[in-house]
């Protein structure tokens, strides 16, 4: 079978547990402006994405909806896929965790694995975060024996389990590394793969009998694979391999060498390091190309419900246009570093790369070979001395273009159709058309300034098709031009016009105000919290007097404070109630220094049982208010210590 000529690309699946935001996006949006290259350059793509619908996070969300899982993850599935018609996603293949196609094969492969003994039945005990689906040892938890990545508390676990050998597959998965150095990209995520597995690999463990959603191992279904060992998988699935045709795997895995894994930064271990060592082990060439990009993060850091900073494509796209949304993270994201979304930025992009540069090129062109030329572009010229510049501009950015798609540096190539339509429109200042069109014996190098703006327009549309299909569209559909796209291997100047260009053009974008938008995502942003807020009150339930009188809280005076001597955030202060004196721990080191604390009278709640914080006993509870930026301890001036607050 032919080796080439071919590309599979994939993006990760999207966990089955809420609403896909622009960060996740990224991937999807990302791979199919790749996709869409590659078929423009003739390739037989399949792209492939999908959900990742097993584990207990699932589970708990479905509890939580009060529906099965299966209806939850099938639910999500179809919010999704309408998400990615919506935002132009033309992926080949869909594929969830929970269809037989998948979940047959993964308790093929895990069986496999048994019986080779690179899969085998131990004991596990360790913490494990719910929210991120990983297990982490003491050294890596945070404080409070939270979760490192995502910072919630994680549970201690302790169960039989069947651990995947990857000790075993250190050294030849660092060989596999080192003889292919564009195995995963770009290379300060290589190096960071490298020296994890160089500071030693543990055994993993794939399965969990603590909750049952998730595939069953044939053999003990008292247990279910490991989701991440299960999700991994669906890479194959998809393909059909180990299935009665495998026609697909044939040709688009173990007959191509364009296979291309797109994944965001936190998800890099287990494709870099578990999936390779898992194809190992079965025999399955490893012929995959990792490419691994950054985040998206918001001024106030990751995006998170809980900070109520989500951002939402469709949400965007509604306001500025699909193109608008796919343009801005295909342009925004370099591959390898995170990049920052604000909304200043997205409307400063907007508005000039969008509307100004590439709109308002568009738009005069057409108008003027309207106005000059009755909308009809002549082939036959005369060269005015600035079209050679331009020229030349549009064949070394076109073919730099193709480089830096080739190699999934997306941002790069929208700067090379970016350098064009900026060339383009000085083109303009340069050549003058309105001072030509006054002089009749010009009309062949004006005619010359048309064809060349037509020509730079025709190449932008095909360049940019695989970022803004419908602005691609657009643009050719002004210029005259009946055939979709050119083939991007051959695309070159030269074209013979045969249609009139449209007589008119709507605006590809509307110029917008800055303030003005900025002024209306603030009002959407305070409507949120205010909705939040309500939701939150809603939420507590009402409680009696009876109940509150469960609760004691009385004045102390605060003679002592301290940093705590394993905790940063922590103060230990030792506070007078009356007779007594407590030692009570409290997480307020961000605002307070120890000194100024000591004098103050604080409501202490003093029936709370004790607890060790940190190694420190803490024998009460200092009350606080709070909003997103700031606290403040309760104070009390006159009253002394030992009263009581009711
Ligand atoms: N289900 C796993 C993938 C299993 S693949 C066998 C998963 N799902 S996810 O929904 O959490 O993430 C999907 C993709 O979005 C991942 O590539 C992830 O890195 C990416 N991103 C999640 N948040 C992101 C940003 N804020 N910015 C850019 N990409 C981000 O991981």
């Amino acid at each position: 079978m032919e080796k080439t000529n071919k590309c599979y690309v994939t993006t990760p699946i999207y966990y089955a547990s809420g609403k896909v935001h622009i960060g996740n996006a990224y991937t999807t949006v990302a791979c199919d402006a790749f996709a869409r290259f590659e078929r423009m350059m003739g390739k037989d793509v399949r792209y492939l994405t999908g959900m990742d619908e097993h584990g207990l996070k699932i589970q708990q969300s479905a509890e939580k909806a009060g529906v099965t899982p299966l209806d939850h993850v099938n639910c999500i599935a179809a919010e999704t896929k309408e998400l990615w018609k919506n935002l132009g996603i033309t992926y080949d293949d869909f594929i969830q965790t929970t269809e037989v196609r998948h979940t047959k094969i993964v308790q093929k492969v895990f069986e496999q694995l048994l019986a080779n003994d690179d899969i085998y039945l131990g004991h596990y005990e360790g913490d494990y975060c719910v929210s991120c689906e990983a297990y982490f040892t003491k050294s890596q938890l945070g404080e409070g024996n939270t979760c490192p990545d995502c910072g919630k508390p994680t549970t201690r676990v302790s169960e039989e389990s069947y651990f995947l050998r990857l000790k075993k597959y250190a050294e030849p998965l660092l060989e596999y590394i080192n003889t292919h150095p564009d195995f995963i990209q770009p290379e300060t995520r290589r190096n960071e793969v490298v020296s994890f597995i160089e500071s030693g690999l543990e055994d993993l463990c794939v399965s969990r009998t603590t909750f049952t959603w998730g595939v069953p191992i044939p053999s003990n279904p008292r247990h279910v694979i490991y989701v991440w060992i299960d999700a991994l998988f669906n890479y194959l699935s998809a393909l059909g391999y180990g299935s009665d045709d495998d026609s697909n795997y044939q040709k688009y895995w173990v007959n191509n060498d364009k296979v291309c894994h797109v994944v965001g930064k936190d998800i890099l271990r287990f494709h870099a390091v578990y999936w390779p060592i898992m194809l190992m082990a079965l025999n399955i060439p490893i012929n995959f190309k990792l490419y691994v990009h950054g985040w998206i993060l918001m001024k106030s850091g990751k995006m998170s419900k809980s900070k109520g900073n989500m951002v939402y494509p469709m949400d965007l796209a509604a306001r500025y246009s699909v193109d608008a949304v796919r343009y801005y993270l295909t342009k925004e994201l370099p591959l390898g570093n995170d990049g920052l979304f604000s909304y200043e930025r997205f409307v400063e992009r907007y508005n000039n790369d969008l509307a100004n540069d590439l709109g308002n090129l568009l738009s005069r062109t057409v108008s003027m070979i309207n106005k000059y030329f009755k909308g009809s572009l002549s082939n036959e010229i005369e060269n005015t001395d600035f079209d050679a510049a331009l020229e030349e501009v549009l064949k070394v950015n076109v073919d730099e273009y193709k480089n830096e798609m080739d190699s999934f540096h997306l941002q790069n190539a929208v700067g090379k159709i970016n350098n064009i339509v900026s060339r383009a429109n000085k083109y303009i200042d340069e050549t003058t058309p309105w001072v030509l069109a006054k002089d009749e014996s010009l009309k062949a190098k004006l005619a010359s300034v048309m064809y060349h703006l037509a020509e730079t327009l025709r190449i932008v549309s095909d360049i940019v098709a695989p970022i803004m299909p419908s602005v691609a569209l657009k643009i050719r559909a002004s210029l005259g031009l009946t055939e979709a796209f050119d083939d991007l291997k051959t695309l070159e100047y030269g074209y013979k016009y045969q249609n009139n260009v449209a007589e008119k053009v709507e605006p590809l974008f509307k110029r917008v105000d800055l303030a003005e938008e900025l002024a209306y995502f603030e009002a959407q942003s305070k409507a949120k919290e205010v909705k939040k807020e309500e939701k939150e009150e809603e939420k507590i339930p009402e409680i009696t007097i009876d109940d509150f009188a469960k609760v004691s809280l009385k004045i102390g005076e605060i003679k002592e404070c301290k940093k705590h001597p394993n905790a940063e955030k922590l103060l230990v202060s030792q506070i007078q109630i009356g007779n007594e004196t407590r030692q009570i721990v409290s997480g307020i080191a961000k605002y307070y220094d120890p000194t100024e604390l000591v004098g103050k009278k604080v409501v202490v709640v003093t029936n709370l049982k004790p607890v060790k914080i940190r190694g420190v006993e803490s024998f009460g509870m200092v009350l606080c208010a709070s909003d997103e930026n700031d606290l403040e301890l309760l104070e009390v001036k006159k009253l002394e210590n030992g009263s009581v607050v009711r």
